[in-house]
């Protein structure tokens, strides 16, 4: 049997650092080295200033990093750290292509090839090559064709998949207590040899009947499912919060009633102002191109459907700011979150950024604050100006109308405690293990303290409009404060 003593992980992103924190603190005696062509990236992880934010993430790497025995590495000499490896995670990003056949669509797969290149080059022993990229269906096969077409002679390189569940802002909890881990391979002997010697790296901390093992092609097509199927039930739930708004049905109650039958149950069923993040626009689309260079239109008509949806509730989302505030847009509209959701500082393909640009693109002035996101990713993000505010007081001073549009906690006025409202919370988390993230928030931002709804009313312009793109806020309470309060799915309060 093959046992790994070795690994190298090229990419440094943030699947690729926060599974090798798992992976070195969980294996004391394998050595992990990450590489990255990004020099800063590199240098962020060594330092105390990670380039992500995720709770309970800076202690682990901090353990493994530098440690009595130290064995997590952060490297720019890729080279030698393939040279080293007998197991070379691909973690590198998958993005939407942007140019040539399948622009707009299909994945990226450049920097892929361009990182199994590189393997191949500098290989000069046996090596298992895991897939952990997202990746259209039958990518294996490329790779080991580019193997044998320029991997060395007499050497061999045994391709897995093994795509990465992980969910931002909740990063590390899932790593530690993922409800499986999905190693695809093929039915040869080094396929078998190659998977067991990766179950048993995983097997350091992960309940062996959690370790599932597939076919090569199925493992990747599940990741694309997977994260296909969870925007899906985000669309869905969006849809019938356009219903309740026109009936004065109440979403929260809709999803919960919906979620306690059991064979639906709670996850991913909170409305919002739309789905965000690097990952389920990109593989829902190319879940798209995959169904179309098969020649299944209609397959990739129902999934493009669920893009369709998304793009239309932040429109709507919009439609309604401009229509409630009508001409006086030009005045000051706080934005209360930035990131595509809480406990995170990623705002990839983040709601905000298309509502925002909407806005100032029609004349608003806007002032945005989030406890994570970086100023100057802000502006990277939004073409027009706008400014941004170190806390949410000076954000909401003199603005006509609050803006919700991340669900960090601090914006919440709900206790904790009913059914409904426990239910709405645990729903929005997707990884499943609230007690596992909880122990991980220690000294985070997350305990940071609750904004005070009655001290933003007084700061506040008239006419004092709250748009609850996430539902966090109790709309009564806020009444009673004198605002005008929208949230999405619920009987306007204005
Ligand atoms: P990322 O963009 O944060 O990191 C990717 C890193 O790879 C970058 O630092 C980049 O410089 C580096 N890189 C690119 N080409 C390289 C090369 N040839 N050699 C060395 N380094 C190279 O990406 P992220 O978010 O970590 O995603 C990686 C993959 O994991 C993607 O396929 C994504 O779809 C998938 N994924 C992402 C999740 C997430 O929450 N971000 C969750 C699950 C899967």
């Amino acid at each position: 049997p093959r046992k790994v003593k070795n690994i190298c992980c090229i990419g440094a992103g943030h699947v690729g650092g926060s599974t090798c924190a798992v992976i070195a603190s969980n294996n004391p005696d394998v050595v992990v080295t990450v590489v990255d062509l990004n020099v800063e990236r590199i240098k962020a992880w060594n330092s105390e200033e990670l380039p992500i934010y995720e709770p309970g993430l800076l202690k682990l790497v901090q353990q493994a990093r530098d440690g009595a025995r130290p064995n997590l590495f952060f490297s720019k000499n890729m080279g030698s750290a393939i040279f080293e490896a007998d197991l070379i995670f691909v973690c590198v990003n998958t993005p939407t292509k942007q140019t040539g056949l399948g622009a707009g669509q299909a994945l990226e797969l450049d920097y892929l090839q361009a990182a199994i290149k590189r393997i191949a080059e500098v290989a000069q022993n046996d090596k298992i090559i895991v897939e952990k990229s997202t990746v259209p269906c039958r990518t294996a096969e490329t790779i080991q064709g580019i193997f044998s077409a320029s991997g060395r002679r007499g050497v061999r390189f045994t391709v897995l998949s093994n795509p990465e569940f992980l969910a931002a802002g909740t990063a590390v909890a899932d790593l530690l207590h993922p409800d499986r881990v999905l190693i695809g391979r093929s039915k040869t002997p080094d396929g078998y040899a190659a998977a067991a010697a990766l179950a048993d790296v995983y097997a350091a901390w992960i309940p062996r009947d959690r370790i599932v093992t597939i076919n090569l092609f199925s493992s990747e097509l599940a990741k694309l499912s997977a994260n296909a199927l969870l925007a899906q039930r985000i669309s869905s739930i969006n849809s019938l919060s356009a219903i309740c708004e026109a009936t004065g049905a109440d979403i929260d109650e809709v999803s919960y009633a919906c979620g306690l039958d059991t064979r639906i149950g709670p996850s991913m069923l909170k409305a919002s102002v739309g789905f965000g993040g690097s990952c389920f626009r990109k593989d829902v689309l190319s879940l798209c191109y995959l169904a179309e260079s098969l020649d299944l239109p209609e397959v990739a008509a129902y999934w493009k459907g669920v893009i369709d949806m998304n793009e239309y509730q932040k429109d709507r989302f919009t439609t309604n700011i401009v229509s409630c505030l009508g001409h006086s847009l030009a005045k000051k509209l706080a934005v209360l979150g930035f990131t595509y959701k809480k406990d995170t500082n990623d705002t990839r393909e983040s709601a905000a950024i298309s509502i925002v640009s909407n806005l100032t693109a029609k004349g608003a002035s806007v002032s945005i604050y989030d406890p994570r996101a970086k100023m100057d990713q802000v502006w990277r993000d939004i073409d027009t100006y706008v400014s941004v505010s170190g806390s949410a007081y000076e954000a909401c001073m003199d603005a006509q109308a609050v803006i919700i549009l991340t669900e960090w906690d601090e914006f919440s006025n709900k206790p904790l405690g009913g059914a409904l409202e426990n239910a709405q919370r645990s729903s929005d988390n997707s990884s499943g293990h609230p007690s596992g993230a909880s122990d991980l928030t220690g000294g985070d931002a997350s305990k940071k303290s609750k904004l005070d709804w009655a001290f933003v009313a007084k700061i506040m312009c008239p006419p004092k409009y709250v748009f609850d793109g996430r539902n966090v806020v109790d709309a009564g309470k806020l009444t009673e404060l004198g605002f005008h309060v929208e949230c999405i799915g619920k009987p306007s309060m204005s």
